[in-house]
């Protein structure tokens, strides 16, 4: 399937929290490193510093509340056809998630099926879900990492797009090397989004490919 779409890409962020990855696309777009224009940032928690990060540059931010949803049976599904809603109005061609703590159900997953991106900060499929800095070092790895991938309904599950590699070193604490791994997320993010941009990444089953093969999604590392 080829992701080609319009220029300037018309992109939505979905955060929860500090939004350094937003911010880093923001950055990106502002520098003219991404054909994208960010029409929405939505939070699900309203003092969400993302929120503000979107504010401060002129972006359309909105605060989605949980709270009217919650105690329904179908809760999860009406919050993410709410966010549907806002997608569709803004015309969003391509969803990120950036540190956006809730679970996304199949409706929004499927509406935006090879369409909706997230970045994990460990070389996925190691050590999905949280805390996962600590558990690398925990486990004894040496090499630790980011993934960006497509979003499926299992969670840090979904075809990869690309990842890179960063050394693990002794004297690493969580801390340290999560702020490593971030580096590298701020500059993988905005690269996966202009691939996407460029209609440049493929899918195929689980496999991403870059213009039809040609380039890797790697980026080795060295120790620092
Ligand atoms: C990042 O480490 C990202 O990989 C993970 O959540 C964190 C979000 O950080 N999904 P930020 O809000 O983008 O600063």
């Amino acid at each position: 399937m080829s992701t080609k779409r319009t220029t300037p890409l018309r992109v939505a962020v979905l955060a929860s929290g500090r939004g350094s990855n937003l911010q880093a696309i923001i950055d990106a777009i502002e520098a003219g490193q991404v054909e994208a224009k960010i029409v929405a940032v939505i939070g699900n928690k309203k003092d969400a510093v993302a929120l503000e990060r979107a504010r401060k540059h002129g972006l359309p931010d909105l605060f989605v509340d949980p709270k009217p949803f919650a105690g329904r049976p179908d809760s999860r599904e009406a919050y993410d056809r709410s966010l549907l809603d806002v997608l569709a109005k803004q015309d969003a061609e391509l969803v990120l998630l950036a540190g956006y703590m809730r679970i996304v159900t199949g409706l929004l997953v499927n509406a935006y099926a090879n369409r909706m991106m997230n970045i994990h900060p460990s070389l996925l499929p190691s050590f999905p879900g949280l805390e996962v800095q600590k558990k690398a070092i925990d486990w004894g790895c040496k090499l630790a990492g980011c993934t960006v991938h497509f979003v499926t309904e299992g969670v840090d599950e979904g075809p990869i797009i690309l990842q890179a590699a960063v050394p693990i070193l002794d004297r690493d604490t969580p801390d340290t090397l999560a702020a490593r791994i971030l580096e590298q997320e701020h500059k993988l993010y905005p690269r996966a989004v202009q691939l996407f941009a460029e209609g440049r990444l493929h899918v195929e089953g689980r496999r991403v490919f870059i213009d039809g093969g040609k380039t890797s999604g790697l980026a080795l590392l060295s120790p620092s």
